[in-house]
Order: structure tokens, then C-alpha cells, then sequence
């Protein structure tokens, strides 16, 4: 036998903004941005907005082809709008549909996707751009709290595909992120909420602080007060980067502690069509994991009613009819856990926590205890 091993490492780098205003006038803040990342002169950008975010925000695309028109950039096209939210990703059109952009203006890997939407559109876009020519630099502009502080910032894209969440996707870095809380004005409340799930999922995990700050804080973010809003993004982006760096960031080993309680909550999405929304369920998976928790006799009482007291504090409901149906709960969401376990490859591996702020990995979970769990959340609903 012989055998040549090959080894090499290659480094990552890739800046997360924050701003207010974008396009805020007389304030030049994107031609500072387009200075910060050396994009040059010359540069081509393809643009592509979520269409709910430019219908919300109507002087977005005149304001982005006024910055094209005064600098010295190249805008290839008018930014195109693609439909915004989880529709983008349940069908493979609207990939295609950018490829066709990239293909018809000639997006090379020195010209740059921007794409400016909702988690759903990023996720869509982040993953035309890494399989065309095998890589696009794609510039991602988050306009949801989610997205500002989860999905946007991190390496995953993908779409949803045989009706399974995520089912093709690909691990790729963005060339950067402007996080701009202007967007966030016109986010719907429900929309708004949603994206503070995946704020209480790090702190569970990682931050008992910042779960004390989200617990004092809680009244603050239900009025979205501006203070409270971009703490909580900034921090929730920080813990998610600081684990993807720190951690295994494309998800080679079985453990995957960022998503915590998202086992459940990606099958309860499926069974209600996408009308629960991902944060909706993401609050809903995390109180039965935690629930479940304290059966198997993993985490205290007290713990367990302070994270159900917050996920209703911030108005979300910790129950859905959906799971009023056994068998429906039986076939879809309990045998979601194998599909989770296909998902990540190998050893099914489901973060638990032992404490707010400290996880535990187990390799199973009882049904039954699952189902009394799911009744129990049912009734303290
Ligand atoms: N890639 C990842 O690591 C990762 C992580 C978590 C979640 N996700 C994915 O993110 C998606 C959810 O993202 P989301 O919560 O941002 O929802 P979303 O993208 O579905 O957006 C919610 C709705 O708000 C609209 N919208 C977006 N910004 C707006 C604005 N500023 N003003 C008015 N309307 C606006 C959208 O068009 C959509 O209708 C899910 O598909 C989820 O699977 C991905
Ligand atoms: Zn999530």
C-alpha cells in the first residue's frame, strides 16, 4: 500500500457589522463599509432583495441604484426582488432563479452576490453563490432578528428540498455581514419574537448572564425598545461566532449544541406547513427539551419553570394543536429524531441542559417520556 497524506488548513476571516441607517442620508455609512471590506473600484455586484423587505421599505432599491450611480461600483442590474420567507426555500426555482442572473451578467468569483432579506432569502442565496463556479464571494445584508442574529452570520445555506428542512445546503463563509437594526422597523411583531428564540436557545447553552439579561430585559424587548433589541443581537451573533470558531465550524463531529431544542422544532414546522414559524417552534422545542430534562432528572424544577416563564414572558406559546395529533406526533415528530440523526451522520447525539448556560449531550430519548412531556407542555400552556 502506499499512501500519500494529504494536510492543509485553510483560514477563515470574515467581518460582522453593525450599523443603523444604511443608507441614512448625507451620512455616506455604505461607502464607508464598501472602504472597510477594500472592495475596489470597479467592483460588480449582482443584487437580490427579499421582495417583502422592498415592498416594507420602498425607498431601499432607489437608495442602493443612487449609491451604484454616484460610485465608482458596478451594479450588473437592478436588484432583483425574490419572494421573501420559508417559500423561497421550499422549492428549488428560486435557486435556479439566481443562477440564471449569475449565469445571464457573468458573476465571477471576483464579483460579489449581495443578497438583503430575511433568513429564508440568505439561505437561499448564500447557497446559490457557494455552487456556482463553487463560489461566489456573497455578501449577506440580515433584515430579521433572526437572521441578524443567528442564521446571517454563521456558514450554512441551504434550501429545503423532498420536504425535509435543509436537505440541500453546503458549509460556506460569507465575504461579510451588515447587520443594519433600520431594517427591523418594519418587521412584523410576530416576525420580531420569533428571531428572540434563538437569543434564549445561546444563552440556554452558553451564557447564564445573558439569560439573566434576557429575563430582566424581557418587557423591554416585547416593546422592541432599541437598547434592549441590538444588546440582545449582538450578543446572541457573538455567542453563535464565537462557537463556530471555537467548536467544529462544518459540522464533521455528531454533536450539534446550537441546536438545542431544534430537533423537534424543525418537525413541528413541517407537520403545521410552515405556519409555525422557526423561532415559534425553536421556543416550543426548547421547552420540551427541557421538560424532558427534568423528567429524566437532568435539570431542576426551578430551572426548568424559569425557561418556560421566559419563552412566555417574550409571548410565545409553548404549545401548538399540532401536537394534539398522537399519530401525527408519533410517525412525524418523534421519528424526526432519526432524521436527525441522519441529518448529522453517525451517532444520534441531542444537547440537553444540566443547568441554564451548561448543556449535556445524550445519545437517546424515551418516547414515552417525550409524549408525557409534550402533555405536560400542553397543559401549562
Ligand atoms: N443558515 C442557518 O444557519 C440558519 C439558522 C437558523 C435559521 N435558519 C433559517 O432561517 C429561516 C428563518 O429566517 P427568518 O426568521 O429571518 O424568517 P424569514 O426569512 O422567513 O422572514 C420572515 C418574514 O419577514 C419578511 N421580512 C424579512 N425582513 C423584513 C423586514 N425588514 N421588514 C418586513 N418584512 C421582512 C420575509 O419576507 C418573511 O416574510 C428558516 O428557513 C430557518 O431554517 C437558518
Ligand atoms: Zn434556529
Amino acid at each position: 500500500m502506499e499512501l500519500i497524506k494529504q494536510n492543509f488548513a485553510v483560514n477563515y476571516t470574515y467581518p460582522v457589522l453593525f450599523i443603523n441607517s444604511l443608507f441614512e442620508p448625507g451620512k455616506n455609512k455604505f461607502l464607508k463599509i464598501f472602504e472597510e471590506l477594500a472592495i475596489a473600484d470597479g467592483a460588480r455586484f449582482l443584487i437580490v432583495v427579499d421582495s417583502n423587505v422592498a415592498k416594507a421599505q420602498p425607498a431601499l432599491i432607489p437608495s442602493i441604484e443612487l449609491f451604484f450611480r454616484l460610485h465608482p461600483f458596478n451594479l450588473l442590474a437592478s436588484p432583483v426582488l425574490i419572494d421573501g420567507g420559508e417559500v423561497c426555500k421550499n422549492s428549488l426555482s428560486y435557486t435556479e432563479s439566481i443562477w440564471q442572473l449569475i449565469n445571464k451578467y457573468g458573476v465571477d468569483r471576483h464579483a460579489y452576490l449581495m443578497a438583503i432579506g430575511g433568513g429564508a432569502l440568505l439561505d437561499v442565496a448564500g447557497f446559490a453563490a457557494s455552487v456556482a463556479h463553487r463560489g461566489i464571494r456573497h455578501i449577506r445584508v440580515p433584515t430579521t432578528v433572526l437572521s441578524q442574529n443567528d442564521s446571517g452570520v454563521g456558514v450554512k445555506n441551504g434550501i429545503n428540498y423532498f420536504g425535509k428542512k435543509n436537505f440541500l445546503g453546503c458549509f460556506a463563509t460569507p465575504f461579510a455581514v451588515i447587520n443594519d437594526s433600520a431594517f427591523l422597523n418594519t418587521l412584523s411583531n410576530r416576525d420580531f419574537r420569533s428571531g428572540i428564540a434563538e437569543a434564549i436557545k445561546v444563552a440556554l447553552i452558553k451564557d447564564a448572564d445573558f439569560f439573566n439579561y434576557l429575563e430582566t430585559n424581557a418587557e423591554a424587548l416585547n416593546k422592541r425598545q432599541p437598547a434592549a433589541t441590538m444588546y440582545m443581537i449582538k450578543r446572541c451573533a457573538e455567542l453563535h461566532l464565537q462557537h463556530i470558531a471555537s467548536a467544529d465550524p462544518f459540522e464533521q463531529g455528531n454533536s450539534r449544541p446550537l441546536d438545542y431544542g431544534h430537533w423537534s422544532a424543525h418537525k413541528l414546522e413541517q407537520l403545521s406547513n410552515f405556519n409555525v414559524l422557526h423561532g415559534e417552534a425553536v421556543a416550543i422545542g426548547m421547552c420540551l427539551d427541557a421538560v424532558y430534562a427534568f423528567k429524566m432528572g437532568i435539570l431542576s424544577s426551578a430551572d426548568m419553570h424559569r425557561i418556560i416563564n421566559l419563552v412566555k414572558q417574550l409571548g410565545f406559546k409553548i404549545y401548538n394543536k399540532h401536537l394534539d395529533d398522537k399519530d401525527a406526533v408519533q410517525n412525524e415528530v418523534l421519528n424526526g429524531l432519526d432524521e436527525f440523526r441522519e441529518h448529522l451522520g453517525g451517532q444520534l447525539t441531542i444537547m440537553l441542559l444540566t443547568t441554564i448556560g451548561i448543556g449535556t449531550e445524550v445519545n437517546c430519548m424515551d418516547n414515552s417520556v417525550l409524549m408525557e412531556s409534550i402533555t405536560y407542555l400542553k397543559q401549562a400552556n
